[in-house]
């Protein structure tokens, strides 16, 4: 049976960056709130125009080229994220198109932060059964047109910001490349962080005058309650996939976790007792990019040499749903 292996990555940023200080002006917030709640100190917002399959084109084409691949290698597109560019159809299929690439299967995953995560386990499954022997993996958002820049949304909309990661996954040789992947969710929690609308669930139109009035097409988080929970659950999640995979912490030369809050990261990391030079972190320069955050922050970390071949990976997320994943990798 082969195993899955990342061959490729890459990511993408627009160039518009948004410091702090600028929703100082909107939001009723300052930037030593910000810093010290959250670690962030800027996030990139799209140019008007610009869409999460564009983002997401930018980011798969470095990802292939970083694995000598053309698209038309590709035999499997999977494109996770919570802000498609329309309602339908998903951003696979518009990459599909954007890559000029026919007739491959196109999935879009709707599992917000652990997007990634779960796209890597249909990934790893597709590979290890033989369905597919080449798949492109895309994380990518556009938040800030989701935004309420208000003072009534401030405690979400200081935290998110734009941005893509991708990466290509090939059949390898048994040893190497993805491990172990394991995701969960507690749809309990479905309400605690979400955004309404435009949903099917409103009568007698998927978006109405009033929920516009009442901000009810923007995210809605019960903050201190998914920070809690995301401290316990991405430490829980790591420490059961790593023992599945029979990797202690100590083994692991880089963590990437979902780059959510920084104070949530810090927690998670003394908890573990990783040494926090192990732990990739770029929530400061890019804020909550969602399905983008760990494909990003891995291409970041590859592109400046923290990853050597044999290394030991793992990666966690937790987010809306409540969902979660965690994974371990040879790389
Ligand atoms: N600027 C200034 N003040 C603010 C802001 C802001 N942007 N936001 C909230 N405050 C105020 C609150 O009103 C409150 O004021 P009060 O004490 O007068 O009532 C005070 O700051 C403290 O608010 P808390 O909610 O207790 O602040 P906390 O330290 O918990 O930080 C935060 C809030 C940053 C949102 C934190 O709870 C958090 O990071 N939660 C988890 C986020 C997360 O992990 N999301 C999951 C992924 S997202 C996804 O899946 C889509």
């Amino acid at each position: 049976m082969p195993n899955a292996v990342i061959t490729g990555t890459g990511h993408y940023l627009p160039p518009r960056i948004v410091l702090n200080k600028e929703l100082e002006q909107s939001c009723d917030t300052s930037d030593e709130w910000i810093q010290e709640r959250t670690g962030i100190l800027q996030r990139h917002f799209i140019a008007p125009g610009q869409t999460t399959s564009e983002l997401g084109l930018f980011a798969a084409l470095e990802a292939l080229e970083a694995a000598g691949k053309k698209p038309a290698d590709l035999d499997y597109i999977i494109f996770a994220t919570l802000s498609p560019d329309v309602l339908f159809p998903g951003c696979g299929c518009l990459l599909q198109s954007r890559l000029g690439v026919e007739n491959i299967p196109a999935l879009d995953i709707r599992n917000q932060c652990s997007g990634f995560l779960y796209g890597l386990q249909v990934a790893n499954a597709l590979i290890r059964s033989e369905a597919a022997r080449t798949v492109l993996l895309v994380g990518a958002e556009v938040h800030s047109t989701g935004l309420d820049l208000s003072p009534n949304g401030r405690e979400v909309s200081v935290l998110f910001g734009d941005g893509a990661g991708a990466v290509v996954l090939e059949a390898g040789p048994q040893g190497r490349g993805i491990i172990r992947v394991e995701v969960g969710a507690d749809g309990r929690h479905a309400r605690d962080l979400w955004c309404e609308g435009p949903g099917s669930a409103e009568h007698p139109e998927r978006i109405t005058a009033q929920m516009l009035l009442d901000g009810r097409q923007y995210p809605k988080m019960k903050g201190r309650l998914v920070f809690r929970h995301a401290v316990q659950t991405m430490k829980s999640s790591l420490l059961g996939v790593l023992d599945a995979a029979g990797v202690s912490v100590g083994d692991l030369a880089l963590l990437i976790p979902h780059q959510a809050n920084l104070r949530i990261i810090e927690m998670v990391t003394r908890m573990l007792d990783m040494p926090p030079e192990r732990v990739a972190t770029n929530i400061q320069l890019v804020g909550n990019t969602t399905a983008g955050s760990i494909p990003i922050l891995l291409d970041q970390s590859r592109r400046a040499g923290r990853l050597n071949e044999g290394d030991w990976l793992a990666m966690t997320a937790f987010g809306s749903g409540f969902t979660w994943g965690s994974a371990v990798i040879k790389w």
